[in-house]
């Protein structure tokens, strides 16, 4: 039994130690907004933030999230209130949107730590994969959540 903490609310789970943390936030707690794309940490489609952090939970065994503050899509606000949301509307940026839930995590991680990111931060934080190519949104949102003109 593992004693998880994921958007601020404890969870026990009776799960295998090694049982990657995405199975879990998506098969057990039923947080089905964090995505398994590729599996091997290339994508980001699984993207959660891990005491701040972000990370791929599709390559992160469910023991080592223990004591830590996990955080999905679903509590980046409490009301799709996040800057990060409210940009990725006005700028209308998913298409498919399976990658999206990732791409918030790992610009909602990038923001935290660098409020105001010029555009060369953006792109060498903003690594995760979108096969449908809203890249050009991406970073209109990010500067548009930032306050920075695009
Ligand atoms: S599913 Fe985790 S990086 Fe692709
Ligand atoms: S919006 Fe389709 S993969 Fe990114």
């Amino acid at each position: 039994m593992y004693k998880l903490t994921i958007n601020g609310k404890s969870y026990s789970v009776d799960v295998p130690a090694s049982m990657p943390l995405l199975w879990v936030l998506r098969d057990v707690v039923g947080l089905t907004g964090t995505k398994y794309g590729c599996g091997i940490e290339v994508c980001g489609a699984c993207t959660v933030l891990v005491n701040g952090e972000p990370e791929r939970s599709c390559d992160m065994e469910v023991k080592e999230a223990v004591g830590k503050q996990i955080t999905t899509v679903e509590g980046l606000s409490p009301n799709r209130s996040h800057a990060l949301q409210l940009a990725w509307i006005a700028k209308q940026v998913p298409q498919c949107g399976y990658c999206q839930s990732g791409m918030l995590m790992k610009a909602a991680a990038l923001l935290r730590q660098t409020p105001k990111p010029t555009d060369a931060q953006i792109d060498a934080a903003m690594s995760n994969v979108c096969a449908c190519g809203t890249y050009p949104r991406i970073k209109a949102a990010i500067k548009a959540a930032a306050g920075i003109a695009a």
